[in-house]
């Protein structure tokens, strides 16, 4: 069965958050299923493809070309999407990403013969089903939603103007919400199938605390919604073979973690302490203001705490600030650091997490795949996938006392050894969730 995967990232060419991690690892698990995935990418600044050839992409009415590239990679096919305004430093960030990804969604449609299955990621490409639904392309649409806070909105008609869409589709095909364009609306209802990245968000975006406005919408649809909890690259992330690792080890032999702890220390100045360690986007969802809020707490109890990660500048401050008032305790380092992040997962003693939502969340998979339990707070994919005292810790209440209560759990625990040892011996694989993918798929052949 011939599936596209069309996305905005993915892991090693293009890379934000999970969303990357995904792309980059649920195709390979498919192909060895018997599936035969091709990922429809932009082509950023800086991935080496092979130049093939161009098509066209109707826009503003105008006809334009469009640079198509080929790679392949571990045993995946990708087509690169060459347009001028996605030759840039960053995948997004820009003022005009919504007018990009449509264009990115228009110029994809254009080649999207001769698959059964179009599979379609975030609001980037939610544009998609609806496309398919006019009949730009055959088969039949998978809609996975990997952040509902995240839904690719525009105020104004100009999409009609860029698009040439027939106008009725505003209301009548779920373009519209609340006034405006919102692509995730238009995903979610023109879609054969959704899906979202754990069991637990599937059911929390059904509520107004967790829907972003769309619970209603998603209520109404739920009857092709599903949650299938993410899996990880359980070859790139091991811990008994990662070239980003001085040491290598194993649940078996746990020992080797110690010298990699000690060197991250003292590559980061920090005393010899329990080191807690936080590798995220500093976004409001992460909850990293709880962590700010929660330091002096976890300095009473003689704790340090490691961060890795950028985002709302206040936050990058904030923590630049105490990095420096704590030289010794607290560590802080701005950016994105692939080296980095691989030392923190496997140097700390545990893993903060304490995101107010999380549809999946891979990093404390990470963490708990490299024998670092994690203190996570209860929701979303964190509570599918972390076991409170056997894996890791849980935690109710997003703030700073729900914070240090999870840390007192932590501390508490009378075999934190045995905790990593659970962590690390649980399977984390695309094995069941790509199965999972295939049934939907299946599904929707007969
Ligand atoms: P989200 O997709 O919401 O950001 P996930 O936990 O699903 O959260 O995935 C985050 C991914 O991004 C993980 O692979 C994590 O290691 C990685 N990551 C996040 N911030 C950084 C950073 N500053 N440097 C390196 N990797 C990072
Ligand atoms: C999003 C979510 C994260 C999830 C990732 C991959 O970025 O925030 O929870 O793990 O997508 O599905």
């Amino acid at each position: 069965m011939k599936i596209a995967f069309v996305a905005s990232e993915a892991f090693p060419f293009a890379k934000v958050g999970g969303l990357a991690d995904v792309i980059g690892s649920l195709p390979q698990a498919l192909k060895k299923l018997g599936m035969e995935p091709t990922i429809f990418l932009p082509w950023y600044m800086g991935i080496q493809g092979y130049y093939v050839g161009e098509s066209q992409l109707s826009f503003e009415g105008r006809s334009e070309p469009v640079g198509l590239g080929h790679l392949e990679h571990g045993g995946v096919r990708y087509v690169l999407i060459g347009l001028p305004d996605f030759a840039r430093e960053r995948p997004y960030g820009y003022d005009d990403d919504f007018r990009r990804f449509v264009r990115f969604s228009m110029a994809v449609a254009e080649l999207l013969r001769g698959f059964e299955v179009v599979h379609a990621h975030d609001w980037q490409a939610a544009l998609l089903p609806l496309l398919r639904n006019l009949g730009w392309f055959p088969g039949r649409t998978v809609y996975t939603i990997h952040n509902l806070a995240y839904q690719g909105v525009w105020g104004s008609q100009d999409f009609y103007a860029w698009t040439r869409l027939p106008g009725e589709t505003y209301y009548g095909a779920g373009l519209e919400h609340r006034g405006t364009i919102n692509l995730m609306k238009a995903g979610i209802v023109n879609s054969d199938r959704v899906t979202t990245v754990s069991p637990s968000y599937a059911e929390e975006i059904r509520s107004p605390g967790f829907g972003e406005g769309l619970d209603g919408v998603l209520q109404a649809q739920a009857y092709k919604l599903r949650g299938i909890l993410n899996g990880l690259d359980t070859e790139y992330w091991n811990p008994a073979d990662d070239p980003y690792l001085t040491h290598s080890y194993t649940a078996q032999e746990l020992s080797p973690k110690a010298e990699i702890r000690t060197a991250l220390l003292r590559e980061l100045g920090l005393e010899d302490r329990l080191t807690l360690g936080v590798v995220s986007r500093f976004a409001h969802q992460k909850g990293i203001d709880l962590i700010a809020d929660a330091v002096p707490g976890i300095l009473e109890r003689g704790l340090n705490l490691v961060l890795l990660g950028s985002g709302e500048p206040n936050l990058e401050r904030a923590f630049a600030w105490m990095a420096t008032r704590h030289a010794g305790r607290v560590a802080y380092q701005q950016g994105y650091n692939e080296g980095l992040a691989h030392r923190i997962y496997a140097g700390c003693d545990g893993f903060l997490m304490p995101s107010r939502f999380e549809p999946c969340g891979l990093a404390q998979m990470i963490a708990m795949r490299y024998g670092t339990p994690p203190i996570v707070r209860a929701v979303g994919g964190l509570k599918d996938t972390v076991r409170h005292w056997e894996t890791g810790f849980l935690f109710e209440h997003a703030d700073a006392g729900g914070v240090l209560w999870g840390v007192d759990e932590f501390l508490k625990h009378p075999n934190r050894l045995e905790v990593a040892r659970n962590g690390m011996k649980t399977d984390f694989s695309w094995e069941a969730p790509a199965r999972e993918y295939l049934k939907i798929y299946q599904e929707l052949q007969r």
